[in-house]
């Protein structure tokens, strides 16, 4: 048996780099139901930059905006608007991580630090992934504080009520064309992830775009990272148009597990969320090929929720439009009732509804 030498605990947050963190934790609260825990900026010893930290059961997402013109966070929003900067990784030993996996060919971001306050010390150690993305490791067994030393525990304002959003299920990436066995390997090598699903052009096409992807996991399978790249297509790919606006590799979605996805999704469509539509005549036959499910499949198709199903049984699963101006950054609300797949049975209309979003922005 070989032992895990990168063993994870699971995502301890996803740091967003944003143009106005106070407005975009607004929409994180009233939409997606999370709540604002703490708050780190120049009230809290921190001059250069502003951050709210959001969470909903064990999913905490963190804003940040600079406040300078010039930044590494202000040249990354410049670059790419709005989206992921951070995919963190809670660990047992920051330090240990970072050198298990710098001495095998990481790149560093930032060498391993101990931050300190009342409540205890942090230790953190970035590595970088894919365009500009960074995986930061996250020792905090010695840490009682509300987030990370810097950050003052705070109560949102707004009455929240949250929509039944429980755990990042997968966060999937956009890599360059003939890139994506690049950063698989890396995930093998240097993280010691294993390749779990290959998805090729066959199984995604459709009559416009197409793409591949290859769904790598690790030890205990807590973490999971599809990498997709474009596929040649009669017309321009989904992932082309993320790339061309994102103006590099980055995180495409985000999928958030949900025991009860007739509710999350129903509450979502109140509070303004927008999703993709696929047509009706999806749900003509598609208890033809998943069988028996135990939700009413008229409420499944009022609220255009998606059904698939694999050996170990079905999910269900919803796709939001892009959450920013630019057709990038998207979320993905998932119930798995056994299947451990990511929906392959879905793609092709799926994708078809993408590319209709995709023909009205004129990127085709
Ligand atoms: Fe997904």
């Amino acid at each position: 048996m070989t032992t895990d030498f990168l063993p994870i605990q699971g995502t301890d947050y996803i740091e967003f780099y944003v143009g106005n963190s106070k407005q975009a934790s607004l929409f994180y609260q009233h939409c997606m139901g999370f709540e604002v825990i703490a708050y780190g900026g120049p009230e809290t010893g921190i001059r250069d930059r502003v951050s709210y930290v959001l969470q909903q059961d064990k999913i905490r997402f963190v804003l940040t905006t600079s406040l300078q013109p010039e930044s590494e966070i202000s040249n990354h929003v410049k670059k790419h608007g709005d989206g992921v900067k951070v995919l963190a990784l809670r660990v047992d030993d920051a330090t240990k991580s970072f050198m298990a996996t710098t001495l095998r060919g990481a790149e560093v971001a930032s060498e391993p630090k101990t931050i300190q306050d009342e409540f205890g010390e942090v230790m953190t150690a970035s590595i970088k992934t894919y365009g500009e993305t960074w995986h930061t490791f996250v020792e905090r067994k010695n840490y009682r504080g509300p987030f990370m030393p810097g950050f003052k525990p705070v109560k949102s304002s707004l009455q929240i009520s949250p929509i039944g959003l429980k755990y990042v299920d997968h966060c999937v990436g956009n890599a360059e064309l003939g890139q994506m066995d690049r950063w698989v390997n890396f995930y093998e090598n240097v993280m010691g992830f294993k390749l779990l699903i290959t998805f090729d052009d066959k199984d995604i096409s459709t009559e416009y775009s197409a793409l591949m992807s290859k769904v790598v996991s690790n030890g205990n399978g807590y973490i999971k990272f599809p990498i997709n790249e474009p596929a040649k297509g009669k017309k321009k790919s989904q992932i082309e148009e993320y790339l061309d606006f994102y103006h590099s590799a980055g995180v495409q979605h985000i999928a958030i597990a949900t025991d009860d996805i007739i509710f999350t999704v129903d509450e979502l469509r109140k509070r303004g969320m927008e999703f993709l539509k696929v047509p009706d005549i999806y749900y003509h036959d598609v208890l033809g090929r998943v069988g028996v499910i135990n939700e009413n499949l008229e409420e499944l198709r009022k609220l255009n929720i998606l059904i698939d199903r694999d050996e170990e049984g079905y999910l269900l699963q919803i796709f939001t439009k892009p959450v920013q101006d630019r057709p990038t950054l998207f979320f993905e609300i998932i119930e798995r009732n056994g299947a451990k797949s990511f929906g392959k049975g879905n793609f092709k209309a799926l994708f078809e509804a993408i590319e209709l979003e995709q023909g009205l922005r004129g990127n085709l």
